[in-house]
């Protein structure tokens, strides 16, 4: 059975008044405005938010402003991406600000922050919420889970599942759902746990309709954490972004084998590279980060 309009109210006050209390104390939660929120929740994407803090930091003061970052040079984006990994997300943001700029300005409805690259709806709707009125729940696993537990346990589909997120943002002031998303997001860092929750210490256990119901199941051992690192394409990908960044201008003759990497497959890692932006080739036939001057990107 849905959730009522009264548990819903309940639990918006509860988690709310939580939060209130129990935030965590991230510096990006000083920012509000919806440039530095963006660069934030793209670095969240595939990274833990106590690293993000960290580097959405370093990024923001070589990046102060929007058009700071969408007049940079593409290579030295990716130079302050160093450390971070994924660095497809970097280029992304990069093209994200080059069309906001040229927009006026980083939208805050969820319609047109999806229509930027490299935005989805988690983070559109993230973005939305917390620096504007949006009031749509963004959705990433951890929200999912603690969504799903309060409604009883089953596991739902992406659509039904934000449309159950959303029924707590009909009933949130403008403004609130930005708080509601994160206090969910600490909660499910700190008590809401995927395996052995907490519900004992949970602000929500008086009206989550799985309280102590949650079988302490152990995670499985995934396939990829018996992989060697060194044998995987991302961290091939990162090695090379990283001989880009030392190389500089000049850049440098990408050859021979890498970690587990044959000769061949490292060739064909940079030309994946190239191919989608995030090295250029030279006349020398070395490689680089890109540089505007020879960008054949669109953008
Ligand atoms: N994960 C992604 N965005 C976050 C945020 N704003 N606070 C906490 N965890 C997050």
């Amino acid at each position: 059975m849905a959730l009522t309009a009264s548990e819903i109210k309940q639990i918006n006050r509860l988690l709310l008044s939580w939060y209130k209390v129990s935030a965590r104390p991230l510096k990006i939660r000083e920012r509000s405005d919806p440039y530095a929120v963006l660069v934030a929740e793209v670095m969240s994407q595939q990274t833990q938010i106590s690293r993000v803090d960290v580097f959405a930091e370093r990024f923001l003061s070589r990046f102060p402003t929007l058009r700071s970052l969408a007049r940079a040079e593409t290579a030295d984006v990716l130079q302050a991406w160093r450390g971070l990994g994924y660095n497809r997300r970097a280029l992304l943001l990069h093209r994200a600000a080059v069309a906001s700029h040229a927009l006026g300005g980083i939208p805050t409805d969820v319609d047109s922050l999806e229509a930027l690259p490299g935005v989805g709806p988690y983070t559109a709707r993230a973005v939305a919420a917390i620096a504007g009125d949006g009031r749509e729940i963004p959705v990433d696993v951890n929200i999912a889970r603690v969504v799903q537990r309060l409604v009883g346990g089953r596991r739902l589909t992406p659509k039904p599942l934000q449309a159950v997120a959303n029924g707590f943002g009909a009933h949130l002031k403008p403004g609130e759902a930005g708080r509601w998303a994160q206090a969910a997001m600490d909660l499910a860092g700190s008590t809401c746990l995927s395996v052995r929750p907490d519900c004992s210490s949970c602000p929500l256990r008086s009206v989550c309709r799985s309280k102590g119901r949650v079988r302490a199941t152990r995670k499985k051992r995934s396939a990829a954490s018996t992989v060697k690192f060194e044998t995987t394409q991302r961290w091939l990908r990162g090695r090379l972004l990283d001989e880009l960044r030392d190389a500089g201008v000049a850049g440098v003759r990408v050859r021979g084998a890498r970690g587990g990497h044959d000769a061949a497959a490292v060739r064909s890692a940079i030309r994946r590279l190239e191919g989608e932006g995030l090295a250029e080739r030279i006349d020398s036939g070395a490689y680089r980060l890109p540089r505007r001057s020879s960008r054949k990107v669109r953008r």
